[in-house]
């Protein structure tokens, strides 16, 4: 039940040090490395794109987790996953033919993602479920880093993880938004496994090693209460 995986959101850090950044998450445990590609269209914000994913893909032996919040996903897919992608997640908003492009993704050598908006239920999946490596559950509008946590996704997680253990499925269940040393534990409790943290890591007051710190212990301590 203590095992999690964390997956820091490199908008996050401090761009000027990227390398540096990296090197400090790596170093104090880190699983993943989550980026948000966001194309001013899916979302509002414009954010990183494949150039960057390859560039951090050359510092790091870290997965690359790409979370794409982006219109018309299928036509970007192949450059991500050429740029290193290890994970690709795509929302369930964005695609005409969601199964399709799971095996799209799959056919790049990466393992396949779906999420889905806070707006968005959870039945919206139910039909490719079976199929994929991984869900992500957005506890956040998509769109911005340092937003607060929406804790009406805790029962989204739980109904999510039913839903796999239903299955059988071995694919993770990750969460994306808000997560702290506070939110950590409510999530895991939930059944979610894999934490994506931007604010809560890169700007931790003493770096972001200590920032990883805090959250692996946030599980074990909430247990002691
Ligand atoms: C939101 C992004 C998140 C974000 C997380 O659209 O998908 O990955 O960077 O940042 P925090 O942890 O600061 O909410
Ligand atoms: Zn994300």
């Amino acid at each position: 039940m203590n095992k999690f995986l964390l997956a820091p959101s490199i908008i996050a850090s401090d761009f000027t040090h990227l390398a540096d950044e990296i090197a400090a998450v790596e170093s104090a445990g880190a699983d993943w490395l989550h980026m948000d590609i966001m194309d001013g269209h899916f979302v509002p914000t414009i954010t990183i794109g494949p150039l960057f994913v390859d560039a951090c893909k050359r510092v790091t032996k870290l997965p690359i987790d790409v979370h794409l919040m982006i219109s018309n996903p299928d036509q970007y897919l192949e450059v991500f996953a050429k740029a290193g992608a290890s994970n690709i997640t795509v929302h369930v908003e964005t695609c005409d033919h969601l199964q399709q492009t799971i095996q799209k993704i799959k056919s790049l050598g990466c393992t396949a993602g779906v999420t889905l908006n806070p707006s968005t239920p959870a039945s919206a999946l139910d039909e490719v479920l079976p199929l994929v490596d991984l869900v992500l559950v957005m506890s956040v509008k998509p769109g911005y880093s340092g937003q607060s946590f929406m804790p009406d996704m805790i029962s989204k997680v739980e109904e999510i993880r039913n839903k796999l253990n239903e299955l059988r499925s071995t694919a993770f269940l990750e969460v994306d938004g808000g997560i702290s040393a506070e939110t950590l534990p409510l999530m895991r409790k939930a059944g979610a496994d894999v934490f994506v943290a931007g604010n809560a890591i890169f700007k931790h007051p003493q770096g972001a090693g200590e920032g990883i710190k805090k959250l692996r212990n946030s599980f074990a301590r909430s247990e002691r209460y």
